[in-house]
């Protein structure tokens, strides 16, 4: 069986963090002897290609990316770009209309990665935060300039969207997940004592929803609150669900508390399968270490484990995970986490523990 990848490394350290991955899938490939193939395409869109052609994603863009199963994605942000033109001009003009509302990114705590949270009695750590990706605070409406009376007295407006459907399918997509998990639980986070419209209709549709799942624990918690949970009592957490910023923020924290922002993956999801879905690390372009060769490739790698998920491939995925977990566990480990291997040294580890499995 073969499956189309459409590659878009992107920016900075995206190139890099992508042909690691790439790597991974190709030794997939080969040791499933002939079983699965991956067939990749690599889009040239990045920053400079925008300061070139005016646009990150060219005409037609779309419906060339739409023939491949997935998308594999770098990073997108440049220095010679501001940061929102590069983000809708590239990552978010892909999410947007391939309604990829399901963003999943796991926590997971890798043996041999000392982490601010790990306990001495090392006990295990493992939880998922599921992000509203479609609308919320990142609906992209607003304005700038209302008030009409010109620089100093400027007045922005930046509204957050949210759909009694659009939180409803995110909710019950986090409830089917949990489901499928050791600890059946999960916790919806808002801030709805300050955010009196959008945020209690997510409690009330959460409230709703739960109804369908007795088996599945159930709490809601304040996004303040919930980020000293992160820190004080992770063992609580199974599922977070949550809208687009707030997960996005939280997600950034489970990962820096996992040990680094460079080990976190995510999968942008099109449950339906009506588009394809798009894979990427966490972490952006970092251009403080972009070109040294030195960023950690495992936020990247495991993200290509999510995607042979989606494929059906649950097997090689779960190999993929453990030959990752192997090799920090081995020691050798990049520079972010504390290690002096390089991004191919690490890559070419975690090839051999694959190969070894
Ligand atoms: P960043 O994630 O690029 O970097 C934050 C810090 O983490 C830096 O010190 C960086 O060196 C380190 N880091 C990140 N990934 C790493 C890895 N794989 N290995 C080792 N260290 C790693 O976030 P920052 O600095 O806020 O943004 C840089 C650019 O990336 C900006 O232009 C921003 O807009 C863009 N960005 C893009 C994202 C995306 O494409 N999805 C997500 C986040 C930021
Ligand atoms: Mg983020």
């Amino acid at each position: 069986q073969t499956f189309s990848i459409a590659s878009i490394p992107g920016d900075g350290i995206g190139g890099e963090v992508v042909a690691a991955g790439l790597r991974v899938l190709d030794t997939v490939a080969k040791l499933s002897g002939g079983a699965v193939d991956f067939d990749v395409t690599e889009f040239p869109w990045s920053s400079e290609y925008y300061l070139e052609n005016g646009h990150y994603i060219p005409e037609g863009g779309l419906d060339q990316l739409q023939k491949h199963d997935a998308i594999y994605f770098g990073a997108v942000g440049s220095s010679d770009v501001a940061d929102h033109t590069s983000l809708w001009g590239l990552r978010l003009a892909i999410t947007q209309p391939f309604d990829q509302w399901a963003n999943i990114r796991p926590v997971t705590f890798l043996p041999g990665v000392e982490s601010p949270l790990r306990k001495a009695d090392d006990t295990d750590l493992d939880w998922i935060v599921v992000r509203e990706n479609s609308e919320g605070e990142y609906a992209g409406m607003g304005g700038r300039n209302l008030s009409g009376r010109g620089p100093g007295n400027e007045v922005a407006l930046q509204t957050s969207l949210h759909t009694e459907k659009g939180c409803e399918r995110i909710i019950r997509f986090a409830f089917d997940l949990a489901r499928t998990r050791t600890t059946k639980k999960v916790s919806c986070v808002t801030k709805s004592n300050a955010q009196q419209f959008g945020m209690v209709l997510w409690d009330e549709v959460f409230a709703r929803v739960a109804k369908d799942y007795p088996e599945v624990e159930t709490e809601s918690v304040l996004v303040d609150a919930m980020s000293a949970k992160f820190v004080l009592h992770p063992e609580d957490l199974s599922v977070v669900v949550a809208s687009n910023l707030h997960a996005d923020i939280l997600s950034d924290l489970g990962s820096a508390l996992a040990g680094s922002l460079g080990l976190a993956a995510s999968a942008n999801l099109n449950p339906e399968r009506r588009f394809p879905s798009m894979f990427e690390p966490v972490h952006g372009s970092a251009p403080d270490i972009a070109g040294q060769g030195v960023s950690n490739p495992i936020g990247a790698i495991s993200s290509a484990s999510l995607m042979l998920d989606q494929f059906g491939l649950t097997a090689e995925a779960e190999e993929v995970r453990q030959a990752v977990s192997n090799v920090t566990e081995a020691g050798i480990l990049p520079r972010d986490l504390g290690g002096d291997s390089t991004t191919v040294e690490v890559t070419e580890a975690i090839v051999t523990q694959l190969e070894a499995i």
